[in-house]
């Protein structure tokens, strides 16, 4: 099996990744005894995901091969179906793949090895959404009927795009803010100091310039005074809420330097939920019969 979108699981197969993520956060082990071979392919640059996948394949105890897409064939125009195809060749388990395209795994579907999406252009970051969850659903416990506002450049982003379904899907209240020629057409849209009192979850995103070219309208400090998270936001927060970001974080934009490591922030906590959520889902997939 291949999780390249959370639309093709159940709710019932997200809660059971992220229970197993948990699992192995208390302890839980599971040992491929060096029998499995990840490919990590990132066409893209990476720090969380990339690493983060393969210390999951380490800690499951399977190899991992680390393709470096400036030194490989694709330099003499290799395509990606056929690099994909060179890796199930060789004997790989599995394939984790971040590319700049969208959908670019229905390309692949020739390809029969499992494919772990590690992000497609602005289309999905399901591996980023399940970690999110988790995080989640460890401070909450449940997922019905919480608040999350999603703030920046929905547009480009496709840990929002991964995020607004799957939260949907779970039950949550999911509000999108930011620039509004930022915000993603059909989302529900709010301005940022319309709600920030109200959300249980605040989750803040960069604006992917690489994306857009770097055209935005804001100098970073316009930005953070409209919709940055600074002091007065910060104590307009409930009690209870929790601050999230996908990172890499542009400290002083989307949130104030001091605020990253705050006693509401659990940017870090996402970062190591990350290997637990990956390790579950490689297990997933190469489980898989
Ligand atoms: N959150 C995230 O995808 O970070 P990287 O681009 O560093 O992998």
């Amino acid at each position: 099996m291949n999780i390249v979108n959370l639309n093709d699981l159940s709710v019932q197969e997200i809660n059971e990744i992220i229970d197993l993520a948990i699992e192995f956060k208390n302890g839980k082990k599971i040992n491929y005894h060096g029998q499995k071979v990840i490919a990590n392919l990132f066409f893209e640059p990476s720090s969380r995901t990339h690493y983060s996948f393969d210390m999951a394949a380490i800690k499951l105890n399977c190899h991992t091969q680390n393709f470096e897409a400036s030194n490989s064939s694709l330099t003499k125009g290799e395509s990606l179906y056929d690099t994909c195809k060179m890796f199930e060749m060789l004997g790989c388990d599995a394939l984790v793949i971040r590319h700049p395209q969208d959908d670019y795994y229905k390309d692949l579907e020739n390809v029969h090895i499992p494919i772990l999406n590690a992000g497609d252009g602005k289309g999905n970051h399901p591996s980023q959404s399940l970690l999110d969850l988790m995080t989640i659903k460890e401070e909450f416990g449940h997922f019905e009927n919480l608040k999350i506002a999603i703030v920046g450049d929905i547009k480009h982003s496709r840990v929002a795009h991964s995020n607004y379904d799957v939260m949907k899907r779970l039950g949550m209240d999911v509000m999108t803010s930011g620039p509004e020629d930022l915000k993603e057409e059909g989302y529900n849209y709010k301005p940022l100091d319309e709600i920030i009192g109200e959300v249980d979850i605040l989750m803040l995103l960069r604006v992917q310039h690489e994306r857009h070219g770097d055209n935005s309208n804001f100098s970073k400090d316009v930005y953070h005074h409209l919709y940055g998270l600074n002091e007065t936001r910060y104590n307009r927060l409930k009690d209870n809420c929790i601050i999230m970001h996908p990172a890499p974080i542009n400290r002083g934009v989307e949130i104030k330097d001091e605020l990253v490591e705050s006693e509401k922030s659990r940017i870090f906590t996402q970062m190591k939920n990350g290997v637990y959520v990956r390790m579950a889902m490689i297990h997933k997939v190469i489980n898989d019969e």
